[in-house]
């Protein structure tokens, strides 16, 4: 396999023909070579080649290559030659999305609009990007009608083949259930296109794939998936506080912290209309009567978690968000660290409840003081661990996830949830700006790691 990048340049000839500089057709070893198979995404057909004196690695596509391959745009790609008499150029990625309610031509993805731009902003001298809906697929004929970015950052829609490799950024966790959604995932594996990361996790999920993960269970806190009302107070007496959690949740929405104490009986902290609650009760059977009141049989899906003490800053708790990706030697990495203090009374630390982003140095100095890095470092070995043992549990491919981790007061480390597909509000931080900017990188050269279009360690 040999591996190069090019310029692709477009010619007006009809006939199905590619010119290659002098200095690409020695580093492809093409001396001599007549026809060969061109691909792109998909797509395969046979071009003449013919030499073309120029100095560079430049490809000449002709304008009856482009018309049967869908050739999207000029520019740098990469050159791959798989087998002797193969070329593949590219790679074609595409981002798979949702066009939404609030979508317009300029904004066709609605608030997602963005953080996908960026996205294909970042690959564009590596790969050919463009994003997609379910819609967007023809499979009688192997298309996709992409949403492209032109050089002014507006977008237009052209044909392509099926990918190479396809992120999936699809922002519904229930539209994923759906048999449309069930089939396209199907149909990328008949038609070998990889993909990641396929689909949200549930809490209960995630603490079922580290169950026999010995190394991971160490920093998981004990949890129980749809807990009898026995089990939840067997927990409360054994941990004096749980987190009791909708499996399925996130934003913190649904989720109550219980405390038990001897003398005082049971307490109930959670958010309502907005503002942060606290009740007491003084049987343990009351405090199930208002949780059985409030949700009835969906509190069978939920998960109860021992509670961990996080370290404070000014009586708040605080963690963290991992954001972990693989990179294009198909390792995890901390790519990105953000530190959240919660709001006062406020049992998350989500933003949007009042909680306050910070950075880790700011977050874990006032408890450890000196010995912040090596906490941290700590840290980051252990959520590159996690992944992996997720990975290890997982039938599909993970290239991203977001780890909520919190660090106790001794220093130890407990992941609370992993997100399959994680939000981004942490690199809204001044100082985490490049981390954003790295996680998006990282994106790519994992499609280009997952296409074979990286030279591999
Ligand atoms: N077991 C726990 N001990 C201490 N704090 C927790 C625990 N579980 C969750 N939390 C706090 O609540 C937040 C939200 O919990 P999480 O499991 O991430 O649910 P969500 O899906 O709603 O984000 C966490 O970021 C953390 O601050
Ligand atoms: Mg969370």
């Amino acid at each position: 396999m040999s591996l190069t990048s090019c310029h692709v340049h477009f010619s007006p000839h009809s006939d199905k023909v590619i010119h290659l500089s002098s200095p690409l057709l020695k580093s492809l070893k093409f001396a001599g070579k007549k026809t060969v198979q061109l691909k792109l995404g998909k797509e395969t057909i046979r071009a003449t080649v013919r030499p073309i004196r120029k100095a560079g690695h430049h490809l000449y596509l002709s304008a009856g290559i482009r018309q049967s391959m869908r050739v999207p745009k000029r520019g740098q790609v990469s050159l791959m030659q798989v087998e002797e008499g193969e070329l593949q150029f590219g790679p074609l990625i595409g981002i798979l999305t949702d066009a939404g309610d609030k979508s317009n031509p300029n904004s066709p993805f609605a608030g997602r609009t963005g953080y996908i731009r960026q996205l294909l902003k970042t690959g564009e001298s590596k790969a050919y990007l463009f994003a997609f809906t379910p819609r967007d697929i023809n499979w009688q004929y192997n298309l996709v009608n992409g949403y492209f970015l032109n050089s002014s950052g507006g977008w237009y829609r052209q044909q392509v083949p099926l990918p190479d490799v396809v992120y999936n950024r699809l922002p519904s966790r229930k539209a994923e259930h759906s048999s449309t959604i069930m089939n396209l995932r199907e149909k990328f594996i008949k038609n070998k296109i990889p993909f990641f990361n396929w689909s949200f996790f549930n809490k209960s999920d995630v603490y079922k794939m580290l169950d026999e993960d010995v190394e991971a269970l160490q920093h998981l806190p004990e949890s129980v998936n749809n807990p009898k009302p026995e089990k939840i107070k067997e927990m409360l007496e054994k941990h004096q506080f749980i987190y009791f959690k909708p499996t399925a949740g996130s934003l913190g929405i649904g989720i109550y912290r219980l405390t038990y104490h001897p003398t005082r009986g049971y307490f109930a902290r959670y958010r309502r209309n907005g503002g942060n609650v606290l009740l007491r009760f003084t049987t343990f059977n009351s405090l199930m009567r208002m949780l059985q009141a409030r949700h009835g049989s969906t509190l069978s899906q939920y998960v109860c978690q021992q509670g961990v003490r996080l370290i404070e800053i000014d009586g708040c708790p605080i963690d963290f968000r991992f954001h972990m990706h693989k990179d294009g030697n198909n390792e995890w990495v901390p790519v990105g660290i953000g530190a959240k203090k919660a709001g006062k009374g406020s049992v998350t630390t989500h933003i949007k409840n009042g909680g306050q982003l910070l950075t880790p140095e700011q977050a874990l100095k006032a408890t450890f003081g000196s010995r912040s890095d090596e906490v941290l470092e700590k840290a980051k070995e252990v959520s590159i661990k996690l992944c992996e043992a997720i990975e290890r549990n997982f039938p599909h491919t993970l290239g991203e996830l977001g780890l909520d981790i919190g660090i106790d007061k001794d220093g130890e480390i407990w992941m609370f949830e992993a997100n399959a597909k994680p939000g981004r509000s942490i690199f809204g931080h001044p100082a985490l700006k490049s981390q954003g900017r790295d996680s998006y990188s990282h994106i790519i050269d994992y499609c280009l790691y997952l296409t074979r279009f990286k030279g591999r360690e």
